[in-house]
């Protein structure tokens, strides 16, 4: 026959265990099941260690989404300041880093601990390592076919987040079932990734790998989605973060964050000198002596950066955009006395510095991204309790959802959310 519960949660991370911990707490038999070996692996390594839980920022504005309004009513329901409160009752401190992103003082090993002894409070039972062969609707409620046998549930919660990092383990599990009773996906993005070019185009600049600085970065969506619906995502995003040069493209926090807004065939722009006129400066700094246009440069940004950029951005067959006239005026500036330099030359590298339009050609894939977008499409969920309209009783939460967080503590902000708002509503 099996155990019995009223609710299955498959998937331990964030969001299955903050589920099961509020449903449990309320007086509900729940099972939480894992494959895994070791518990929340992604919280574990998080945050460089430390877990970037949550932004003190957090609203729908910082989430993508085919409906950016579907996570508005969980994150209401139970934002940052609600966890910080369940911190608080559990002794973990805290510190902000930048820009309303926090992290534990210690390790993120406390936040795990935080959510394991809330399973604990409540009774949870665990079933882990084990793995989920197959689920089946039953008249009652759902069947899981499991390697440590049969249970069987009123309620089945798909928690088992996103495909980024599959070495650690990270699976499909949850859009297979959603797909197998009918609800329709989003299709699935390795998100928070680094870019890639085309090596040979790239060549010129990997030199460069290591040198980072802060830019602005942004992306124009080229093209609408859903066959000619108006895309709901935002069409322009920018952000001003850091970049980081690597042999394969670019990555770094700013090209991070613009990685889930690109779509393959899309440019994206980077302004390499943010708030500074470069025209103005290049074009004052003439009278100022002997120094080379590479010299110049590399007062305001490192001096391998100013001197291989400079001699890469003048090369034809790079991944740029743009007019090979402009090309052209950029031939040969690097060794070139800035006083020998005509203003046209210099308003032309200006105008590529502060707008370097490059063609990405991919991303570095699942392996390296921190995330995955789309998912389960919201329109399948309701809003209040991530129940799936189609198949009363399945609930989607947390990464495996068409929800997905900026960079900065968004995406756990997410996965808690909206594991309470499952785990209230179960
Ligand atoms: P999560 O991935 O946490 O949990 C899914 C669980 O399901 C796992 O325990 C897994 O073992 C289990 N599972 C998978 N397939 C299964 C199957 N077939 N059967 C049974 N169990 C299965 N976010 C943030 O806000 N701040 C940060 O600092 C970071 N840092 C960060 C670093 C790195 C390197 C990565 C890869 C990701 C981040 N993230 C992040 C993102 C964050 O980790 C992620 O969004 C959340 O963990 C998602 O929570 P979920 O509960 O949805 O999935």
């Amino acid at each position: 026959m099996g155990d019995r519960f009223d609710a299955a949660v498959v998937g331990a991370g964030a969001a299955g265990m903050m589920a099961a911990a509020v449903a449990a707490r309320r007086g509900l038999r729940v099972v939480l099941i894992d494959h895994a070996e070791r518990l929340a692996e992604k919280i574990r390594i998080s945050g460089g260690g430390r877990c970037n839980f949550t932004n003190l920022g957090a609203s729908p504005a910082q989430f993508l989404s085919r409906n950016p309004d579907f996570c508005r009513s969980a994150l209401r329901a139970y934002g940052p300041g609600d966890f910080l409160d369940l911190l608080r009752a559990h002794r973990v401190s805290w510190h902000e880093k930048h820009r309303g992103q926090l992290f534990c003082d210690d390790s993120s090993e406390s936040i795990i601990q935080v959510l394991r002894r809330e399973c604990e409070a409540g009774g949870v039972r665990w079933r882990m390592p084990c793995a989920v062969r197959a689920v089946g609707r039953e008249a009652d409620g759902f069947r899981l076919d499991t390697v440590t046998g049969p249970i069987r549930a009123a309620r089945l919660v798909l928690a088992t987040g996103g495909m980024a990092i599959p070495q650690m383990g990270a699976t499909d599990f949850s859009l297979r079932i959603a797909r197998q009773f009918g609800l329709r996906i989003v299709e699935p993005r390795p998100a928070l990734v680094p870019l890639t070019f085309d090596p040979d185009q790239w060549r010129p600049y990997a030199a460069l790998a290591g040198v980072s600085l802060e830019v602005r970065l942004s992306h124009e969506a080229a093209a609408p989605e859903d066959g000619g619906k108006r895309p709901r995502r935002p069409v322009r995003a920018e952000f001003l973060e850091d970049l980081l040069f690597t042999h394969r493209g670019l990555s770094g926090p700013g090209i991070l964050q613009i990685s889930s807004h690109w779509r393959p065939g899309d440019p994206i722009r980077i302004d390499l000198s943010p708030g500074r006129d470069m025209a103005e400066a290049l074009v004052a700094a003439k009278t100022g002596g002997r120094q080379t246009v590479a010299a110049a440069l590399a007062q305001v940004w490192p001096r391998r950066l100013a001197e291989a950029w400079l001699g890469a951005a003048g090369q034809a067959a790079g991944p740029e955009a743009g007019d090979a006239r402009d090309r052209r005026e950029l031939e040969g500036l690097a060794g070139l006395r800035l006083a020998d330099a005509p203003d046209r030359r210099l308003r032309a590298l200006a105008g590529h510095i502060h707008g370097w339009t490059l063609w990405p050609t991919g991303t570095a894939g699942y392996k390296k991204a921190e995330v995955m977008s789309g998912g389960v499409d919201t329109d399948e969920l309701d809003q209040r309790s991530l129940e799936s309209r189609r198949c009363p009783g399945l609930h989607v939460i947390g990464e495996a959802v068409d929800v997905t967080g900026w960079l900065g503590g968004y995406n756990f902000q997410w996965a808690w959310s909206s594991g309470v708002a499952c785990g209230r509503a179960l």
